[in-house]
């Protein structure tokens, strides 16, 4: 029997420029009314010939991610082999670029491209709409990471909903040290306001992509995780108030941070901002970025 070839899928990260949090669902998520942005920050995740399956993973911060059964690369190519009877043997090579714990779905991403890649490496041929199916099993975030593009994401993150986008948009990430833990958000976010909260509509956010008005879209950006993020990283409040200062036309933590993600007016702009933010010391890197870019790809 031959040895099939090595595949390897590319998968962006998301940034959400509004995330309503509504209430606590009896299955412990939180109903939400997103707009998720793929921007192009990238993992890839390579499946080659092993006798079992494993990950190995490098990059930035790759030592904090755990490679045994509970890596979510892992057990997304598990859920693949259960499904279709193959053999679950592969070697899974992970180089992050995605922040870890960042609030960029960095391992929703890894997901997303594990079932690509070992989809073309077994040979499955799944439907699309069967690995949406699985995607979501595996997390809120992994169905928009396969379709990556601008979205609407409703129920826990899962249903998606394509938004009229009018150009393209030049952001700044800027990274924290340490991660926060999305789980520990949401609790911290249900303990200041109460878990039956409802959602902040995502209207505005939706006009400024439709009118293609970046000022109009820095204007809208809204997080109701924030206060949370906050709460747990009091640091971030000198890391937005800096990049407003600097001239960016909005800033909001992502998702559930600490990652902090900026609009410039162009990517020349965004350069700039990008550099004076490191030289404020208020974040332990940065880069920049454009969205909308497409959902995870075999190359
Ligand atoms: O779906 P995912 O595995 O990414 O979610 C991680 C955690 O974030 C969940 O276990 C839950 O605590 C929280 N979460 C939530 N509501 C959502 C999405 C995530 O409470 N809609």
């Amino acid at each position: 029997m031959s040895v099939p070839a090595p595949v390897t899928a590319r998968v962006p990260a998301k940034i959400n420029l509004h995330l309503g949090v509504g209430p606590r669902r009896p299955d412990g998520f939180h109903d939400l009314q997103t707009v998720f942005q793929a921007v192009s920050v990238y993992d890839e995740v390579t499946a080659s010939p092993a006798p079992g399956l494993s990950v190995v993973m490098k990059g930035p911060g790759a030592e904090e991610v755990a490679c045994d059964s509970t890596n979510l690369a892992v057990r997304a190519a598990q859920l693949l082999a259960d499904l279709t009877g193959v053999d679950p043997t592969a070697r899974l090579g992970i180089d992050k670029q995605i922040p870890v714990a960042g609030g960029m779905g960095g391992g929703s991403a890894d997901a997303a491209a594990t079932l690509l890649a070992c989809d073309s490496f077994w040979g499955t041929q799944l439907t699309r709409s069967t690995m949406l199916e699985l995607a979501a099993k595996l997390g809120s975030d992994v169905p928009f990471l396969l379709q990556g593009g601008t979205a609407l994401g409703t129920g826990r993150g899962e249903v998606l909903t394509p938004v009229l986008v009018r150009g393209s948009f030049h952001w700044v990430l800027a990274l924290a040290e340490r991660g926060l833990p999305t789980p520990e958000v949401y609790e911290t976010l249900d303990e200041l306001r109460g878990a039956d909260a409802a959602a902040t509509p995502p209207d505005a956010v939706l006009a400024a992509l439709a009118a293609g008005a970046p000022e109009q879209l820095g204007a809208a950006l809204h997080n109701d995780m924030e206060p949370a993020a906050l709460k747990l990283r009091p640091a971030l409040r000198a890391t937005l108030d800096a990049g407003l200062q600097l001239g960016a036309l909005g800033g909001i933590v992502s998702g559930s941070g600490p990652t902090c993600a900026f609009l410039a007016r162009s990517r020349s702009a965004a350069i700039q901002l990008a550099a004076a933010l490191t030289a404020e010391s208020v974040c332990k890197t940065t880069r920049v970025a454009e969205g909308p870019v497409v959902g995870a790809r075999v190359l």
